[in-house]
């Protein structure tokens, strides 16, 4: 199996990211899981991963918290989206589990120079404080992982927490321009893929109908996301982003991109934290990034949902 490690923010489309990747022990070992400030603050990010995991009954797993703050702004939070908790919608036990000692960009750069050179891949689906800290600490850590997948950016979607910026590139710009220079060979998958990956009622049931612990409980945790995305948006159904990281390394086909450039911005105050994708190849700059810009939806919720209910 392809050894993973998971940088989170857990509001639940998190969750069910690095649950369906621990669902998948044949193609993941998920050899560690490090929390970050995005959706809520830290201390509850990592409350709500260690409370993911004592759900779907997978506490082997270790838990690293990371960074309170982005590299050099004031935090921005979405409760607006995922509730005052950052898991609003179900009540779930507090943790018995605690987090490890060390800072999750430590453990990062431990974990990943431990073994061999490209063989952990980095699953980033919240802002990327951590892997800049982690790549800080470590230079050669860019070259020495197989790979970044990361949810995050937007390319003709416009944003979702400013007209121009995606939410975990916008929360900590500096990092994401930092890792998106590192060297690092990066997948990233925007709200151009995501919002198509609606949460629609007929795949919510999917989970309803299990009568599991774990469809139960993300049944009311993803319902509560939709509330938001309908009266906002008028859609179905939310989109489950951060879930698509898991799926393209699962199933890589299900998505379809290219190899381009991608620059994030950092200055300019109207555009901050957006990515600019130069998708036809217009400037003469080194492609740096694979940018996914579609997705089939339907084979996605099965993949992605079938996983989750092996919990
Ligand atoms: C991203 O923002 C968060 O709220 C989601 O978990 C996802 O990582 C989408 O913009
Ligand atoms: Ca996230």
């Amino acid at each position: 199996p392809r050894r993973v490690l998971f940088d989170t923010d857990p509001s639940p489309d998190d969750a069910v990211a690095f649950l369906a990747a621990l669902a998948s022990p044949d193609e993941l070992d998920v050899l560690g899981i490090t929390t970050v400030a995005g959706n809520v603050p830290l201390e509850l990010t990592t409350k709500n991963a260690l409370k993911a995991l004592e759900l779907g009954r997978r506490t082997g797993v270790p838990v690293y918290a990371g960074a309170s703050a982005p590299l050099v702004r004031k935090l921005v939070t979405a409760e607006h989206v995922h509730g005052r908790t950052g898991f609003d919608g179900y009540d779930l036990p507090e943790p018995t589990m605690r987090p490890q000692a060390a800072f999750a960009p430590d453990a990062i750069v431990d974990l990943v120079m431990s073994l061999p050179a490209r063989t952990v891949t980095l699953c980033c689906v919240a802002p990327l404080t951590n892997i800049a800290l982690a790549m800080a600490r470590e230079p050669r850590l860019a070259e020495y992982l197989e790979g970044i997948v990361l949810m995050g950016g937007s390319m003709s979607e416009a944003g979702n927490i400013t007209p121009a910026a995606e939410f975990n590139f916008y929360v900590d710009p500096e990092a994401a321009a930092r890792v998106f220079g590192s060297g690092a060979p990066i997948t990233m998958i925007p709200l151009d893929c995501t919002h198509q990956a609606l949460i629609t009622d007929a795949r919510l049931e999917m989970l309803r109908k299990a009568g599991t612990p774990v469809g139960d409980a993300f049944y009311h945790l993803l319902e509560f996301n939709k509330r938001f995305d309908r009266s906002k948006y008028g859609w179905a159904g939310g989109p489950l982003h951060d879930a698509t990281v898991t799926a393209y390394l699962l199933q890589p086909d299900i998505f379809e991109g290219r190899h381009v450039h991608v620059d994030i911005e950092c200055s300019s105050v109207l555009t901050l934290g957006a990515s600019v994708v130069d998708w036809w190849g217009v400037t003469d700059k080194t492609p740096n990034v694979t940018v996914l810009r579609s997705m089939d939806a339907d084979r996605y919720f099965e993949l992605i949902f079938g996983r989750l209910l092996r919990l």
